[in-house]
Order: structure tokens, then sequence, then C-alpha cells
């Protein structure tokens, strides 16, 4: 599949081995985002691909449902791993991650559920369950390719900002600004979760490839920092400039800064 939306840059400094593609909006960023995942399906139909919730990856679905439905891509094979799940919420709750990732994706294409694996946010151990759910990720072989989101203040997963940052799947307190933030889907901020289950900064930093996607004027600071700023714990979605293999996808607004002329980082603009 080609990428016929959108614009290619290739950023310079320390961080070559991340390419940066700006497509014109949500729906170009969705297609791109799409593509890439359906080519390393077919190219490696067991592939397991590392998902991801938020609302920046729902149109990416939307087209992978498409794609499935007009038999361009199958994931009968495919095993996936979700980055994240609020503790406390079951499975069956409208705002859980495996709620979510049932109706906007697996309920609609051909995987097989049982190959579908998210953190239990009920389990009675939450301790055993963190560290069942990285051996069994080590089991499979690890991430081919991990779709990420970015909150506002830098967190990927639940890796929030922090002094520290784990290696491992754990529990995590939820800070205010992403309580805040994702308030907007319960129906006041008392319902939000104050804690989830995430993988670590090694899971994510383990897998082949890495596919982060922003759209939106509120996320181009964000990814102005990631693509050109110095590694921070307090930023954890900057380790990525160490990963070898990263492919960022952002539409015009959230690529913004990272577009303006006095941003040197831009050196070739591969127009496709
Ligand atoms: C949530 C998720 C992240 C997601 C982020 C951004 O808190 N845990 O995985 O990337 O928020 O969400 P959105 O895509 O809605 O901006």
């Amino acid at each position: 599949m080609c990428y016929n939306k959108g614009t290619e840059i290739n950023v310079e400094k320390g961080v070559d081995n991340m390419k940066v593609i700006i497509a014109k909006n949500y729906e170009g960023m969705s297609e791109v985002a799409a593509k890439i995942i359906a080519d390393k399906v077919n190219s490696k139909p067991n592939c397991i691909l590392g998902l991801a919730t938020g609302s920046t990856p729902v149109g990416m679905y939307k087209k992978l449902v498409e794609y499935n439905k007009n038999n361009e891509v199958d994931f009968s094979l495919v095993n996936s791993f979700n980055l994240d799940e609020y503790k406390g919420l079951s499975g069956d709750h409208n705002q859980s991650y495996r709620y979510f990732m049932d109706n906007n994706l697996f309920n609609h294409i051909n995987i097989n559920k049982a190959n579908t694996f998210i953190p239990n946010g009920k389990a009675e151990n939450i301790e055993e369950e963190c560290r069942s759910y990285d051996s069994k990720l080590a089991e499979y072989g690890g991430i081919d390719i991990q779709v990420l989101g970015i909150g506002n203040n830098g967190h990927i997963g639940f890796n929030e900002p922090s002094d520290t940052l784990s290696v491992c799947t754990h529990v995590t307190e939820l800070t205010k600004t992403t309580i805040e933030a994702n308030s907007r889907f319960f129906s006041s901020i008392e319902e939000v979760p104050t804690e989830a289950i995430t993988m670590g900064l090694g899971g994510i930093m383990r897998a082949k490839t890495i596919l982060l996607l922003a759209s939106g004027s509120q996320k181009a600071e964000i990814i102005s920092k990631l693509v050109t700023g110095k590694i921070n714990t307090k930023i954890p979605a900057s380790l990525l400039q160490i990963h070898s293999n990263v492919i960022v996808v952002v539409d015009e607004e959230a690529g913004a800064l990272i577009m303006s002329n006095d941003n040197k980082l831009a050196v070739s603009i591969v127009k496709n």
C-alpha cells in the first residue's frame, strides 16, 4: 500500500531514527497509520500488534475495519497486546479499554478475541497481573509494531511524567492533568479512575517499530518536544528518541511547530 496523503519530513540531529509524516488532517493521519499497520499484518500475518486507546487512533481503527471487510487485510493469525487499562474497571464497563477495543476494532474484524490481551483492571492480585502480562508478552516474542497516542503532558500508555520511569508493567497513579483530560469520557470527573495498569517503558521500547499518532493543535507543543527536545523523564515520550525505528504520524495542526520555518530540524520535505 502506498501513502498518498501527507508530507514526509525526515528529522536530523540525534533523532534521525525518527520519521515524521505530516498528513493534511485527521482523516489523512488515520489513513497513513492504518496502511502502515495493514502492511505489517500483510507481510507478517502472525505479527504481534501493540495497540492503544484514546480518541486519536479511533479513525485508524475504522480504516482497518474497512480494509478487513474489503479483504485487504486478514487479522485471523494476529495477536495483540494493549498498553493499559484503568484499575478498578471491568472489561464490560463502557469506559474500560477492553470495552473500547472490542467496540472500536475487535468486534468488527476477523481477529480471534482469545489472542487479544489487555491487562485486567479488576484482577484480585494486581501485582501478579502485571508480572504475568510481561511474561506473556515475552512468551509471544515481543511487539512487532506498537501504536501510541501521546498525552498532552507527554505520557505514553499511562507512563506519566515523573522523576523515574518503570521498565515493567505496573500500577500507576494518574496525574491530575490526565484525570482532567480523560474526564471528557466520563459523566463526572469523580468517576475517572485514579490508577491504571500500564505497560512500562521496557515493553514499549522493545517493540521493533513504534507508530506514534497525534492530531489537533493541543498536541503541537508536545509533538515539538518529542521530536526536538531533550530526553527527560518528565516527558516520557521523549525516550522514543533513542528507539531505533519510530514513525510519528501527525496532522498539520499537531505538526504545526515542527513545520515552522524557525525549526531547523525539518531538513528534507518529500511530497508524496
Ligand atoms: C490516554 C491513554 C493513552 C493515550 C492518551 C491520549 O490517557 N492512556 O494511551 O495516548 O490518553 O489520548 P487522546 O488520543 O484521546 O488524546
